[in-house]
């Protein structure tokens, strides 16, 4: 680990406490929190067996808790059966058939609201269509739909009968989504005619033809079902394409759960890595929902009359477990919008806020900071009165946002729950139990109760000394963790335990821990770019380049950006000449447009800078941290003597 990562640049000493009428009616106070941990610590598989009993609705009980004789491949509960979207819909109908499960809005404003009664007859007969076109449990089912309820039905449908699903964000490319397809195998896509954002219409259906029909295409995809969602011309390819609505006549509205084991895949969401292509995450069916169910309550504090937002797309892991999985399955009401947070103006989300009474709001620092910059009118011009709750994932929060969040946002009332997690976590993991705990800007507080973390050193030792970073582990297995890279076990051990003696799941982050074992997480130590809270990894934007015709070598390193949290810089060794003066801002257009292209508009990066040359160790290696340094624009001290070529440093710095 570089030693720009144990240096702790941050001290941050201002502590808040939740106010008292927010204590009154948490779901958890301190004493339960003390009683949960205590727990948790005497009979760790006893804790969690309770809680899976107590929190999940099994067709058939587990007999048997946590399975290591594979480690670290874990199973948990592993000879009970169950339905994820029967927990997540039928079990509260008895209660809570009117109450509203799902308020959608529009970016034009159009509004409409699902109750669970008629959210289980939608998932039912979208589930029966499923079937129709010959899926059954375990086939994979590939969606890339815009934010709509539909994307909500068309995975809880697929969770009914026992199928895998891999949602796509739809604001990744053709390339992109034929990679994941094929890796998965896909049988089914479901996507949308387009999808509405910023004014303008997202072409799903065109770059879901171009992933099934160019480049060799996806031969494992039978059909595809299409939601008309924008109505705009699209072409349907006639014996392989079905409109939704017609995949849904006929269907009948009622369709028996597949009972599943504890451990059948519920879904594959595929994400970064340093190396290689990206990883098909795989999630279990009872030990993830028992995470997102429970993590829904003791951290969102969700009851009866919440109204719950969590504005990321489903696209994401946030979106699976605090959007379509999680907060259906204690039977809240979640809000789903289509659009951007700036359409028509930078007060869209507090408008919201205001229009639906909203009670428990969560986003990430990179919208937070960008709605900051707009300006304290848009959020004043709102009654944000009905906040209870704030939350914020993806990165680290800087202290400055933190505190726009808690007092202009949250007029000092509402606790902020910075929940630090992982797509491969599956849920929250070091987040702050808002009734119980007082937090500090910028630290994700303390682990949850059942979940082991810990900062150790290079050799796997506990760091005791406050405040000294290392690496953050987790020390024992928990339910709602990973189980596999889809199809790649081995990478899946290589990347998850490759230290340690496999004794700790390493999550990849550096993190310290200070006088009060408050976390506080230092950043990653692979190369990952975080850019605006989703993972990228430098290599995927890296051989996007180099697969341009004109370009021989790439590197890719991640520069702290005021909004995004990180942007790309990209330092590019062409075929032909070097561009004088290291700029040519046709070529780096070509080239954004190339990646965005390749991967989807989220890699395209900022700025690229060329050489003749790229700074290389001995051995090879690309020295990042240098490149790092160069695109900070800051001095570099580290020993260069090593490069062959020292002259490249002026080119690379844009001095020449
Ligand atoms: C990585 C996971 C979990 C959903 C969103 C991103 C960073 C995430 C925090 C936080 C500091 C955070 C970490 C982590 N991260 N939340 N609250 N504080 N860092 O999911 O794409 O799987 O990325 O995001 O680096 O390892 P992801």
């Amino acid at each position: 680990m570089g030693s720009d990562n144990i240096e702790s640049i941050l001290i941050e000493n201002r502590q808040f406490a939740p106010n008292q009428d927010f204590v009154n009616r948490a779901r958890i106070n301190a004493d339960q929190l003390a009683a949960l941990h205590q727990q948790a610590n005497d009979d760790y598989t006893g804790f969690w067996a309770q809680q899976a009993r107590e929190a999940l609705d099994w067709h058939k009980p587990f007999t048997k808790i946590l399975n290591e004789s594979k480690a670290p491949h874990y199973s948990w509960f592993d000879d009970g059966e169950l339905n994820v979207s029967y927990n997540c819909i039928d079990r509260h109908l008895a209660k809570s058939a009117n109450k509203n499960a799902i308020i959608f809005e529009g970016e034009q404003g159009d509004t409409s609201y699902i109750t669970y009664q008629e959210l289980h007859s939608r998932v039912s007969t979208f589930a029966n269509a499923l079937k129709a076109k010959g899926i059954t449990s375990g086939d994979r089912v590939v969606i890339y739909m815009p934010m709509t309820p539909e994307a909500v039905i068309a995975m809880q449908a697929c969770a009914r009968i026992g199928a895998i699903h891999s949602v796509v964000f739809g604001g990744f490319s053709a390339e992109s989504l034929r990679d994941r397809i094929n890796d998965a195998g896909a049988k089914m896509l479901i996507t949308a005619d387009g999808g509405h954002r910023g004014g303008k219409i997202v072409e799903l259906k065109s770059a879901a033809d171009k992933a099934l029909d160019t480049s060799g295409g996806c031969p494992t995809i039978e059909n595809v079902i299409v939601y008309q969602r924008t109505a705009h011309n699209i072409a349907m390819q006639s014996g392989r394409d079905i409109w939704w609505h017609d995949a849904i006549k006929e269907q009948s509205n009622d369709c028996e759960p597949t009972w599943v084991n504890a451990e059948h895949p519920l879904f594959l969401l595929y994400t970064s890595g340093s190396t290689g292509k990206p990883k098909g995450i795989q999630h279990s069916s009872a030990g993830y929902l028992l995470g997102a169910a429970l993590t829904n309550s003791w951290v969102f504090d969700l009851n009866d009359n919440d109204i719950f937002w969590c504005t990321a797309d489903v696209g994401w892991i946030t979106g699976h477990t605090y959007v379509a999985y999680g907060p259906l399955a204690v039977g809240a009401t979640i809000v789903i919008y289509e659009g951007a947070p700036t359409v028509p103006d930078a007060g869209r989300f507090w408008k919201m806020v205001e229009r639906h009474k909203i009670t428990v709001f969560y986003t990430a620092p990179t919208a937070i900071r960008a709605l900051m910059k707009q300006g304290d009118e848009f959020p004043n011009a709102y009654d944000l009165s009905s906040i209870r709750l704030l939350g914020t994932v993806g990165e680290p929060i800087n202290p400055e946002a933190w505190m726009w969040y808690h007092t202009v946002i949250g007029k000092e009332r509402c606790p902020i729950v910075d929940t630090w997690w992982q797509t491969e976590t599956g849920c929250n993991m070091i987040t702050p139990i808002p009734g119980a705990m007082f937090t500090k800007p910028g630290s994700c507080t303390k682990a949850l109760p059942g979940i082991m973390a810990d900062v150790v050193d290079e050799d796997g030792n506990s760091i005791t000394e406050a405040n000294k970073g290392g690496y953050l582990v987790i020390t024992k297995p928990f339910p709602s963790m990973l189980r596999t890279i889809w199809g790649d076990d081995e990478r899946y051990v290589d990347t998850y335990y490759p230290k340690f003696d496999g004794r700790f799941y390493l999550a990849g982050d550096s993190a310290r821990k200070d006088e009060d074992g408050y976390f506080w997480i230092m950043g990653r130590i692979d190369d990952v770019l975080n850019v605006s809270g989703h993972r990228l990894g430098t290599m995927e934007v890296e051989s996007a380049l180099v697969a341009h015709e004109l370009v021989a070598e790439a590197a890719v390193v991640g520069k702290p950006h005021e909004i995004k949290g990180e942007s790309i810089f990209a330092y590019v060794v062409l075929k032909g000449e070097r561009p004088a003066g290291g700029v040519d801002d046709e070529l780096t257009k070509t080239l954004r447009d190339w990646v965005g292209e390749q991967i989807g508009a989220i890699a395209k990066p900022d700025e690229i800078r060329y050489a003749d040359n790229l700074p290389k160790t001995r051995s090879g290696k690309i020295m990042r941290r240098l490149l790092r340094t160069i695109a900070k624009g800051e001095e570099i001290t580290s020993d260069t003597s090593t490069l062959e070529n020292e002259a490249i440093l002026d080119q690379l710095q844009g001095k020449i």
